[in-house]
């Protein structure tokens, strides 16, 4: 019996193939694997890595930023100085019964949908709200608990005796904060100084879910921007300043409005919906990296305020960059925090060092201004984004930059002519290009493996190459063909990897 794909949602579909394919799996899988912690196969990898060297491009190279790594565990009083084991809490609720636990807010709206608006609400509000409105134990209809915090941060026991009480970092920017000293000193910095870290955080989620979209153990990257909160103008704002973007600040939320603006950022920042030149120029470069360098539809990708009560403890003002896929809704991929000088000045309070610095005559301490990207959801909407299907096949629509392989290189059939040819040009190609070298099956069946892992573009070595040194070169997208010479094809892939067509490759 052939399976009926149609009443798989794309999201199992997608999960389907990464396993089979090799893009990622459950971590621990041979056990009853422990929710919320997902591992990279090699072709995962590959994409994986391609984002973050494009991020590394764009926020590291391109911002003059200075990138550190730091260690993944830090002392309980980093954590107490910066805020999170006070606040760094979710709201849980358990069964009185089977004692499964559950977020409050989430049981709540998957209940009674989007209708209350849960934001800010205390534990004893949301336990009314359960009470009022009767809502049992989805798992065992059992009566649920007053509603409690948890906090989020994994508690680590380090030394023999387990004595120096530590946690796993929910976030790179504390590290980057207590090191802004060592940097800017003996980069010998000025401000704005950036610092960007890409690592592992971890967040205890009560409920792991939708793949990547909640996880465990996941990779940041950020970008900490200190700042003179006295200096408004900022020099690089003249190149984005008529970027456009989509958004909704919070002085139009809180007059009832759901509907976003395109609008360019310096507009934006003459209404007053964006508080200076150095986040609207970060507002604009974020979402064109999405859009221009990721390769989103400008209309997936959305910045919206968030309301006072729906910021993280240290936020100011807080922008979450949220991309649409049809499969997740609007997701957050990037939180986009002015964070003050809430966390310099906390750190200098609880270390009693000195964190200001000496500024056009003056000390200040530096505001931070901070993009911080969750690459693993960005990876996942660009593979969900991606995914096409028909009768015929399955595709993966990858932004060709992006694909795990370059170019699949096929013998048309096994024949040691074909065969020695095929490796040769497997050999002239490979420095340059990460190639699929395939010689088993029909070439109709290689061409469908390719093109469900997204290779963009595949070369058939036919009888023809032995008469006149010429190849077919297909486009995934398309299924069409082009003839072209041996020796022209690492110029043509380039040219057509970095998005040329066929036709004006022929
Ligand atoms: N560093 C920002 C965040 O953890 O969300």
């Amino acid at each position: 019996m052939p399976i009926k794909l149609q009443k798989e949602s794309i999201i199992e579909k997608v999960q389907e193939l990464a396993k089979r394919r090799g893009f990622f799996w459950q971590s621990a899988e041979v056990y009853s694997p422990v929710g919320g912690f997902w591992n990279y196969g090699p072709l995962g990898l590959v994409l994986k890595n391609k984002i973050i060297s494009s991020w590394r491009k764009w926020f590291v190279k391109d911002e003059n930023a200075y990138e550190i790594e730091t260690s993944n565990i830090l002392p309980e009083i980093v954590w107490i100085a910066s805020g999170h084991v006070e606040n760094f809490v979710d709201k849980i609720v358990e069964c009185k019964k089977c004692k499964s636990k559950f977020r409050a807010d989430h049981l709540i709206e998957d209940i009674l949908g989007e209708k209350e608006k849960l934001e800010g609400k205390t534990t004893e509000e949301l336990t009314r709200i359960i009470r009022e409105n009767k809502i049992k134990c989805p798992k065992c209809e059992g009566e649920l608990s007053e509603v409690r915090t948890f906090n989020l941060m994994f508690p680590i026991y380090v030394g023999a005796y387990e004595e120096i009480k530590c946690y796993l970092r929910p976030e790179t920017t504390q590290a980057s904060v207590l090191d802004f000293m060592q940097v800017y000193r003996t980069q010998r910095g000025k401000l704005p100084l950036k610092i960007a870290q890409i690592g592992k955080a971890f967040r205890n989620e009560i409920s792991p879910r939708q793949i990547f979209m909640r996880m465990r153990e996941f990779t940041m990257a950020e970008l900490q921007i200190f700042f003179n909160p006295e200096e408004t103008k900022y020099e690089d704002f003249e190149k984005l300043s008529n970027y456009e973007v989509n958004l909704l600040p919070v002085e139009l939320r809180q007059k009832g409005e759901e509907n976003f603006v395109g609008i360019s950022v310096s507009k934006a920042l003459e209404k007053g919906w964006i508080p200076n030149e150095i986040i609207a120029y970060y507002i604009a470069k974020v979402f064109a990296f999405f859009t221009e360098e990721l390769g989103f539809r400008k209309d997936y990708i959305r910045y919206k305020e968030l309301l006072p009560e729906e910021r993280a403890h240290y936020a100011k003002v807080h922008w979450d960059l949220e991309v649409y896929s049809k499969d997740f809704g609007w997701q957050e991929c990037v939180n986009n925090a002015w964070r003050s000088d809430y966390d310099l000045s906390r750190h200098q309070k609880f270390s009693k060092q000195n964190f200001s610095v000496f500024e056009n005559g003056k000390r200040i301490l530096p505001h931070l201004y901070e993009p911080s990207f969750g690459i693993d959801r960005i990876f996942l909407l660009l593979l969900v984004n991606s995914f096409r299907e028909d009768k015929e096949r399955t595709w993966l629509q990858i932004n060709r930059k992006f694909a795990p392989y370059d170019v699949g290189v096929f013998p048309l059939v096994s024949k040691d002519e074909l065969k020695t040819k095929a490796r040769e040009i497997y050999i002239l190609l490979k420095n340059d290009f990460n190639i699929f070298y395939d010689e088993s099956d029909s070439i109709g069946r290689r061409y469908r493996r390719a093109d469900e892992v997204g290779i963009p573009a595949c070369i058939t070595i036919d009888f023809q190459t032995l008469k006149d040194n010429s190849v077919t070169l297909r486009d995934r997208d398309t299924m069409q063909q082009i003839r072209t010479r041996i020796p022209d094809l690492p110029d043509v892939l380039k040219k057509f990897l970095n998005g040329a067509s066929l036709e004006t490759l022929s």
